[in-house]
């Protein structure tokens, strides 16, 4: 067996989706907030245009990085939105954004390079620093100090072989996203180290509340060379069963890359891609989801907040809480076996992100809205118990 991948852990999301399957089947009244899956249905002009490729016949292979509408499609939104002034032929369409990473992390890593890693982390970061051989640095952001990116931090976790540093705003889980000054904080960094790369996991971009704006590293002119920026369909538009995301990089990334997608896939359906080009004329329904998530996120942190000995801070983008517990002395883990077992919610544990200084959890709030009151005051009655 191949011992890279004997280091790596299951990814901890998928193991507690499917326990929250698995105890449905005999207790349909488990509410599973464990994972990260818009419940809204894919606009229908996306999947009618998929639909209609794919009676059209588009069934072959459709050779290349992405097909030309497509890829054309997704610069235009770059540079409009995002102010990526970016080359479509350094695009990437690819099986989901998880793809885009795995692909992104081999293009630069050698055997014994090392990848920064920011915490709380997205799970699969580190297993697929570990598959390209590479060497994770988990960089513990402070949650007294609101996960705040420092230069302190970032310095004293850089050596002489790193060769990625990752980021994702908005973040999962924290829900927080990239501020003017700690770009500025990641910019300088950058600067310092010419031989750094920085990854850019955009892939709830569209998810943000307030008003606000979460900054993309590739906007930065100075360092924009340098920046691989990663984003998809999966979360903004509901299409996570549909597997398409994309890259966006600088030639030597993207030709890296892409010999490995050419070996690894091929290359992505023809009428999938059909599909995605719709997704950018979709701004209606994107806005529509996005306003009900701030709904959603307003009533349940709103209750989880009354609860003593429970606070939340508001997420400013995605679709999660970050829930931290002071009761009773208990652990991550113990709370979320607690809530498990008492309010029949399931979460997942903080030490799933590499969060082990503080007792917290995370919850999803892509689910009806219903559900989630529900599972809300089921939590705050459990927690209420033990108090
Ligand atoms: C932070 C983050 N990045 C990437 C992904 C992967 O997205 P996709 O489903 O498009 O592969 C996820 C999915 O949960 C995520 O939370």
């Amino acid at each position: 067996m191949n011992h890279r991948l004997s280091l790596m852990k299951p990814s901890a999301s998928l193991v507690f989706m499917s326990r929250a399957k698995e105890m449905q089947k005999t207790d349909p009244t488990v509410i599973g907030l464990a994972g990260g899956e818009p419940d809204f249905a894919t606009p229908d002009r996306i999947s009618m245009a998929a639909i209609h490729s794919l009676t059209e016949g588009n069934t072959h292979y459709v050779i290349g990085p992405g097909i030309p509408e497509l890829r054309a499609a997704i610069a235009k939104k770059l540079c409009e939105e995002n102010d990526i002034p970016c080359d479509e032929n350094c695009i990437l369409v690819t099986p989901g954004g998880k793809n885009a990473i795995y692909l992104a992390i081999h293009a630069v890593l050698n055997e014994g390079d090392e990848a920064i890693i920011l915490n709380p982390a997205w799970v699969s970061y580190e297993p697929i620093v570990i598959a390209a051989g590479g060497t994770p640095v988990n960089v513990k952001l402070n949650y007294k100090r609101d996960y705040r990116i420092t230069a302190e931090a970032l310095e004293a976790a850089c050596t002489e072989k790193t060769r990625i540093l990752i980021i994702n705003y908005p973040n999962n889980p924290t829900g927080r996203i990239l501020h003017k000054e700690e770009a500025d904080v990641l910019e300088t960094f950058l600067l310092k180290h010419p031989n750094v790369y920085l990854l850019s996991d955009e892939i709830y971009e569209r998810i943000v509340y307030d008003k606000k704006y979460s900054v993309s590293m590739a906007s930065r002119p100075a360092v924009a060379e340098r920046v691989i920026t990663m984003n998809g369909f999966s979360k903004s538009v509901a299409m996570t069963g549909w597997r398409m995301g994309y890259l966006v990089s600088n030639k030597e990334v993207f030709q890296s890359a892409y010999k490995l997608y050419q070996h690894s896939l091929s290359c992505m359906s023809g009428f999938l891609q059909v599909g995605a080009i719709e997704a950018f004329k979709c701004q209606r329904e994107i806005e529509d989801m996005r306003k009900i998530y701030e709904q959603r996120r307003d009533m349940f942190v709103g209750i989880l907040n009354s609860i003593p000995g429970v606070s939340c801070p508001k997420p400013e983008g995605a679709f999660y809480a970050w829930v931290y517990f002071d009761v009773k002395g208990m652990n991550s883990e113990e709370i979320c076996e607690y809530l498990l077992k008492n309010a029949k919610v399931v979460g997942m544990p903080g030490t799933a992100y590499g969060e082990e200084n503080v007792a917290c959890m995370r919850f999803s709030f892509a689910n009806a809205t219903a559900e989630l009151e529900d599972a809300a005051n089921r939590i705050r009655e459990a927690i209420l118990r033990l108090n």
